[in-house]
């Protein structure tokens, strides 16, 4: 019987996380389940930076886009005896289920948990979407919204100066930030891993641009692509394309903004809806089983073992969608 339950975050934040951490105390103080929040992901755990939780203070935080029990990146959780150490704490709270909200990275650390015998329930928390059990992730949706939200000003500005401007977007290689912020934004142009634009072609691109009268050009550039793998870095790029065209051109870092802000009300459901799948998940599977709690769409929401969610091929992007709307975005 579940008597006792932790949560904690780990990795980058990303918004509605909070929104997550509120339901599954809510609905576990319901059933009669007490909840211990972990302040700071992993590191926070061998530090044994436990806190009952206080739901009057943590539903105040529904609408805020931080993560009110903190999260942190700790690399040293994929040491053995770093997650021995972490067993055997949880053992000493006495917690019979805990929750990890996070990314891949995080996924991995409690599949790393669970072989030790811990039972572990993992909700996919990242503005990257790039879990590959579920098509969306907590956070994905207002990060996008803010990516968006930037983009208009930037065109709004570049108008009034007929430049071109090249903003990166977050996404650690995987495009599906870049790529819905490109047609949502109506790009001319956009750079992911698997689709790189040279100098020229941007040259080219924003030709076009001009000679459509139209008064800007924005190309999305996902991160980690320039400045990688041989590649010129974006800074270089933007320099070369202003020297070939004579214009205004800017490299624009979003950065951290994006991960900021109020989540949107899909990431908020989302969030919310997969907490509630998860409590009921920790109730009725067996003491020792762990499972990735996943969204498939079309409101469908299942529990799969972690280590067959992380062995799960790469999800498939809609760059072709992108690519086909530029055809006819020229005009
Ligand atoms: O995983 C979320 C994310 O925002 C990525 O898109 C980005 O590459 C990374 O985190 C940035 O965080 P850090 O500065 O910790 O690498």
């Amino acid at each position: 019987m579940i008597k006792k339950i932790a949560i904690l975050a780990s990795g980058g934040n990303s918004p509605a996380m909070n929104n997550a951490i509120i339901t599954l105390v809510r609905k576990a103080k319901s059933l009669g389940i007490s909840v211990e929040l972990i302040y700071e992901g992993y590191k926070g755990l061998l530090e044994e930076n436990f806190v009952k939780s206080q739901l009057s203070m943590l539903s105040y935080f529904y609408a805020n886009g931080s993560v009110i029990i903190g999260t942190s990146r700790y690399p040293k959780f994929t040491e053995l005896k770093v997650r021995q150490k972490a067993k055997q704490i949880l053992n000493k709270h006495k917690i019979d289920c805990l929750f990890v909200i996070g990314g891949d990275g995080s996924y991995k650390g409690a599949e790393g948990l669970a072989k030790l015998g811990i039972k572990v329930i993992c909700l996919p928390g990242t503005i990257d979407n790039d879990v590959r059990s579920t098509v969306k992730t907590i956070g994905f949706s207002t990060a996008l919204n803010q990516i968006v939200t930037s983009i208009d000003n930037i065109r709004n500005s570049f108008d009034s100066h007929c430049g071109i401007a090249l903003v990166e977007v977050m996404g650690r290689r995987f495009p599906d930030l870049s790529i819905n912020a490109a047609i949502a934004t109506q790009a001319e142009g956009l750079v992911t891993c698997d689709n790189v634009l040279s100098v020229d072609d941007i040259v080219k691109i924003s030709k076009e641009t001009w000679k459509n009268k139209h008064r800007s050009c924005i190309i999305v550039v996902s991160e980690k692509v320039y400045g990688y793998n041989g590649l010129p870095t974006l800074a270089q790029i933007t320099k070369e394309i202003k020297e070939k065209t004579n214009r205004l051109c800017r490299t624009i870092v979003l950065g951290y903004i994006q991960r900021g802000g109020v989540p949107s009300a899909e990431d908020r459901i989302l969030a919310s809806r997969l907490a509630s799948f998860a409590i009921d998940q920790c109730i009725k599977s067996e003491k020792n089983k762990s499972y990735t709690i996943d969204y498939l769409g079309a409101g469908k929401i299942v529990a799969n073992e972690i280590s067959k969610s992380l062995n799960l091929k790469v999800k498939e992007t809609n760059k072709k969608v992108y690519l086909d709307f530029l055809k006819y975005n020229k005009f």
